[in-house]
């Protein structure tokens, strides 16, 4: 039986974490909200660490909002970077595998393929560079890690492109969606379950993966298949990236090549149109 935390346990991810687990699981898990563990505070995580020792420290805290993070950049680098400098530390102090969760936005988008876990990085947004760095601290300063690299998050939990897309559908008579960036929507279920597979694996596999539903498609197409599983009947036009102009330059193309992981942790990828089915649970 191991001993793990889990950060930012009130995020999307961390709610989808705490539903899988309490679906099966022989471990003790520890959910901790920002109010209960605030990991950019360096006493707060060693007093936390010296008093729960963990086995595992899944760091699903972040800084998310993409646009945001662009004129807040203090408080973005505050959480994405120092905060996991902190959780560095920690790991290291009291031998505690950290597995952090990053982004496809470590990519600026110029591939036409899904991209690799070798392929470098060259991130467009603030959010994207933080992310990045963190990867690099971690990578450079604590052997026992996973880097989980994800894509396009949605589940039944916090914000997410599928709940805003179901909640404008009753809003609206009509709904403009980009169609020419590609990506792969990836269920937060499914990459709970992910996670757990790291955490049940028999050897340490150390390192850095991509992980996401397989397949891929473009935001619209994403809308389509929500509202084609939702039965929703909904006016949908497909608009370009000029048309809808945010302060955080999206890259045009970050599907993810997950081979590496599946592979590793015999994971079984579901396509995302297949984890998309699990809409009409939630409706
Ligand atoms: N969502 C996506 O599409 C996506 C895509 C690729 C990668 N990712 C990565 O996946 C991970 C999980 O994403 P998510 O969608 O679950 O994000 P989320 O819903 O925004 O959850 C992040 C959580 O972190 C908490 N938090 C923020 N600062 C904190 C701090 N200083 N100490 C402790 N907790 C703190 C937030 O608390 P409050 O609720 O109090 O703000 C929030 O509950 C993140 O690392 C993200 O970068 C997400």
């Amino acid at each position: 039986m191991k001993r793990i935390l889990i950060t930012g346990a009130n995020g999307q991810l961390g709610q989808c974490l705490r539903k899988v687990v309490s679906e099966s699981s022989s471990h003790v898990f520890l959910f901790e909200n920002r109010a209960m563990l605030n990991i950019t505070d360096n006493d707060a995580v060693f007093a936390y660490f010296h008093k729960h020792k963990p086995d595992f420290c899944i760091n699903t805290a972040a800084f998310t909002q993409v646009d945001l993070a662009e004129s807040h950049r203090k408080e973005a680098y505050q959480i994405n970077v120092e905060g996991v400098k902190n959780l560095i530390e920690a790991c290291e102090e009291f031998s505690v595998k950290l597995i952090q969760l990053s982004t496809d936005f470590v990519f600026d988008g110029a591939e036409k393929s899904p991209y690799l876990e070798t392929d470098v990085p060259h991130p467009q947004t603030y959010y994207g560079q933080t992310k990045l760095e963190a990867e690099t601290w971690i990578q450079h300063n604590l052997d026992a890690h996973y880097i989980l690299r994800t894509s396009w998050l949605y589940s039944e939990f916090g914000h997410n492109f599928m709940k805003t897309m179901l909640r404008l559908a009753s809003e609206k008579k009509k709904i403009r969606v980009v169609d020419d960036q590609f990506g792969s929507p990836t269920s937060g279920i499914d990459l709970a379950k992910a996670i757990l597979a790291i955490v049940n694996a028999e050897e340490n596999h150390y390192g850095l993966y991509h992980f996401s539903n397989s397949g891929e498609t473009t935001w619209y197409g994403f809308a389509k298949e929500i509202f084609e599983k939702s039965k929703l009947n909904v006016n949908l036009e497909a608009i370009c990236t000029d048309d809808f102009p945010t302060p955080a330059a999206r890259p045009n193309y970050s599907v993810l090549n997950s081979s590496k992981f599946a592979k590793t942790f015999q994971f079984e990828l579901r396509s995302w149109q297949k984890a998309l089915s699990d809409v009409n649970k939630w409706l």
